[in-house]
């Protein structure tokens, strides 16, 4: 009996202090920077990847024991041959969902040959308007050092001839030979210009508030095409979306969006792709909608197009993930552009893209600015696929494979 009772006494006693350790460590973010005050409802249906812990106040999160898995070195990687992933992401229909799909961990950043041109266009746009493209609220400074570190230790064993750590928290580029100082502080840069400069992808920073709501904090955004940091940092996810008027948001994606942000655990990560037509050339600024410092952007003040070799088909490859130790959730975007024309080069893609886009309701239309290119490419479309069945690649033949 008296080695029961000491036995629970000692681990009473172990459970107080780790307890009293874990507060300590606790991140409570600051009330100054929430923007709406309402509690959103936890909707009670199961969300992807439900780990994160249920019982939590909104906008504390305790460093969880995850250790991001150290990817394998991508197989027979190179700046110089590996191409970019084909992604095909258009479907014979159109649904507006969430379309999340499990992530492995070894493909959280995907590099291609692409690297020197993205990066040559990073580093004109870091000139040309660095402030503009890249920011770190100061609340979000703890994840974004996080973030550093999990992305230089991803980089240097997933692309160890482009990222090594040429001595402890100097991380070189063996390409341009940039030296990254990892440790020094204060910063010599923007951290998320920094990182920006390591990837193809943008990068946006979600941190939760006190009511539930993520709030986009920090973010590297120089490729975005059609959007702008400076238009929505601070923004919760719904009024992110909800500015640009994205189709059906609140009828459609807000509640599940909202309630897998905060369910989703460290250890689960997931991609999700989408599509759009350009009608111009620039993979950073689609000015075709407007200049970039007007405050009058959109499809509406776009000119038609006149020919379908300037239409540029443009698609996104984003990830999501949170990070252990922060909590914050990072969100990767990295643009694929390329001509339609090549596009429509390739078995099945016309008549599937051309049924994708003949579903988009009005709504979702005029989002992605059909008006303006539609007569030009819907013809073009069809006499491809004509072209494509005739060479035997009909529909019956066809394979499903999304997002390929
Ligand atoms: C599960 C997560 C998410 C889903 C399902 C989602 C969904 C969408 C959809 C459907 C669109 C319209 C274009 C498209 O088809 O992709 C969109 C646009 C957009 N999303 Fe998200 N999104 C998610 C996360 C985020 C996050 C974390 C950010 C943070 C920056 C973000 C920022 C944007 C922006 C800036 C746009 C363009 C809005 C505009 O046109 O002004 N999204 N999103």
């Amino acid at each position: 009996m008296i080695i029961f009772w000491i036995a629970l006494l000692s681990g009473s006693l172990l459970f107080g202090v780790y307890h009293l350790m874990v507060s300590k460590r606790r991140y409570n973010w600051s009330k100054k920077w929430q923007r709406a005050s309402s509690i959103t409802a936890m909707d009670e249906k199961p969300a992807f990847g439900v780990t994160a812990d249920p019982q939590r106040k909104w906008g504390t999160w305790i460093p969880h024991p995850f250790v991001t898995p150290v990817p394998a070195p991508y197989p027979n990687w190179s700046v110089a041959h590996t191409k970019p992933l084909p992604y095909r992401p258009f479907k014979h229909n159109y649904f507006v969902t969430m379309g999340i799909r499990s992530m492995s961990w070894d493909d959280w950043i995907e590099l291609d040959n692409e690297w020197p041109e993205f990066h040559a266009r990073k580093m004109n746009r870091i000139q040309e308007r660095a402030d503009k493209l890249n920011h770190t609220e100061p609340c979000a400074v703890p994840a974004v050092e996080e973030l550093v570190d999990e992305l230089s230790r991803y980089l240097t064993c997933r692309y160890p001839s482009l990222f090594k750590f040429t001595s402890p928290g100097i991380m070189s580029n063996l390409y341009t030979g940039e030296v990254f100082d990892l440790r020094s502080r204060p910063w010599k840069e923007d951290p998320m210009t920094m990182c920006g400069k390591w990837l193809q992808d943008d990068l946006a920073v979600m941190i939760e508030g006190e009511d539930g709501q993520y709030y986009l904090k920090a973010g590297s955004i120089m490729l975005s095409g059609f959007w702008r940091l400076t238009d929505k940092l601070n923004m919760s996810l719904a009024e992110i979306h909800t500015s640009g008027d994205v189709p059906h948001f609140n009828a459609k994606l807000k509640t599940g969006m909202e309630r897998f942000f905060q369910k989703l655990g460290p250890e689960r990560a997931v991609n999700r792709n989408n599509y759009f037509i350009q009608t111009d050339n620039d993979l950073a600024w689609s000015h075709a909608i407007g200049h970039e410092d007007s405050d009058t952007i959109g499809w509406y003040t776009a000119e038609d197009a006149v020919g379908v070799d300037q239409l540029k088909f443009r698609s996104e490859r984003q990830s999501l993930r949170r990070l252990p130790k922060t909590g914050a959730i990072i969100f990767t975007i990295r643009t694929y552009f390329l001509p339609i024309t090549q596009i429509a080069q390739e078995p099945y893609c016309s008549a599937r893209l051309l049924d994708g886009i003949r579903h988009w309701d009005k709504d979702v239309s005029s989002y992605k600015g059909l008006q303006k290119y539609g007569p030009v490419l819907v013809p073009y479309l069809e006499a491809m696929a004509k072209k494509d069945e005739e060479r035997g690649n009909g529909r019956d033949s066809e394979k499903e494979n999304y997002p390929w």
